[in-house]
């Protein structure tokens, strides 16, 4: 049974065909980085344009590169939310198309259930249930429990920015280009991440939310506080230049104080999510923990990871499908498939659609 997945809630049009939810055959991702890197983040309306643009040709090639014919395909799952509605409504328009023009049949899938099969793909035999998910990207911060066949709970969620937008934007102040979050953490190993010790979140209610945004404005205070204009200005200027450029150039133009301060920011935010993630591990009694999102990419997560020394184990997907993709799109598709979980032609897209 093979699915064609469409995602297009970013800037990311990726489309990707997966057999029996796990077998990837072919996963394009066509990324619009050159397009909205000079503006600092994520342009909405040229987004969409870019989706119009590309996405007949990411269909193709993902067809093509997994040998396959439309005839071949049993269904088609398309993200439906959250994200961009201009974005969503391209693929989701297309997916439509192609459905009432082949007769197959439509499953529309969460954004979030889609980066948690990044991993529950690769990890179907190992995973043990009661799991805790930890999806963290640009576009969200959330803590789940998850049972078996695709059911999830809400434990906790970010109050203001997300992870993945807390680099981002730190990024962008220390004058790096967009996005901030992988070059911050190539950096970061270069600091000392004891150097400025940034405080805890003060978490009211909910303990297991997070809050990044008050890290990011101890960022800012300690920028302002620093005499760090010129430094800001040369990285600007590179990034202009160069766009992304290569770690030794940033290398050069960051200096050690300047490392300090990313390890650091590096440290508070990946001992924010552990933190949450252990103490709503212990409070489920997980016997598993799924790490998924662009930030499950972060090198310092992965290390804390694994020496964290957790009694249980703990799951990131490869890099490739860490960040946006669509054949965890298809691979969410499939057990919706499977359970009859079909959509009609009216399925609508959904900025904040929840997942539990
Ligand atoms: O999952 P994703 O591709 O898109 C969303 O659904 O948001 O995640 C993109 C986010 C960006 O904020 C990016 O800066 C962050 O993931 N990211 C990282 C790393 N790689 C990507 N953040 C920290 N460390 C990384 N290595
Ligand atoms: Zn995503």
């Amino acid at each position: 049974m093979k699915i064609l997945g469409i995602e297009s809630s970013c800037d990311e049009t990726a489309a990707a065909v997966v057999k029996d939810g796990s077998r990837i055959l072919s996963s394009v991702v066509s990324s619009q980085l050159d397009v909205h890197g000079k503006y600092g983040g994520v342009v909405p309306e040229l987004a969409s344009r870019e989706h119009l643009r590309a996405i007949t040709a990411v269909v193709r090639q993902a067809l093509q590169q997994a040998g396959v014919n439309w005839s071949d395909l049993g269904a088609v799952g398309v993200t439906q939310g959250p994200g961009l509605v201009g974005s969503l409504l391209v693929g989701m328009t297309y997916a439509k198309a192609i459905c009432f023009s082949r007769g197959l049949p439509l499953v529309g899938v969460n954004h979030i259930e889609g980066h948690i099969h990044a991993v529950a793909m690769e990890a179907a035999d190992a995973l043990q249930y009661p799991a805790l998910a930890l999806v963290v990207s640009g576009g969200h911060t959330h803590l789940f429990e998850m049972y078996e066949g695709s059911r999830y709970r809400l434990l906790g969620r970010t109050r203001d920015d997300a992870a993945g937008e807390a680099y981002d934007k730190v990024g962008k102040l220390l004058g790096y280009t967009y996005p901030g979050g992988p070059i911050l953490d190539k950096l970061a190993s270069y600091g000392d991440p004891q150097a400025v010790r940034f405080p805890r979140a003060k978490m009211k209610g909910n303990a297991l939310d997070f809050s990044f945004s008050g890290l990011k404005t101890a960022v800012l205070r300690w920028v302002e506080s620093h005499d760090m204009q010129a430094e800001i200005a040369v990285r600007r200027e590179l990034g202009k230049a160069e766009g992304q450029s290569s770690l030794e150039k940033w290398l050069a133009v960051t200096p050690k104080a300047t490392l300090d301060l990313i390890a650091s920011f590096q440290f508070t935010v990946i001992r924010e999510l552990l933190e949450h993630a252990e103490a709503a591990a212990e409070l489920i009694g997980a016997r598993g923990l799924v790490v998924s999102g662009g930030v499950a990419c972060n090198g310092g997560l992965r290390a804390a990871a694994r020496s964290a020394r957790l009694p249980y184990a703990v799951f990131f997907p490869q890099p490739a499908l860490s960040t946006d993709n669509a054949a965890m799109i298809a691979a969410a598709a499939f057990p919706k498939f499977e359970r009859g979980e079909l959509a009609s032609m009216g399925l609508k897209a959904s900025a904040s659609l929840a997942l539990a």
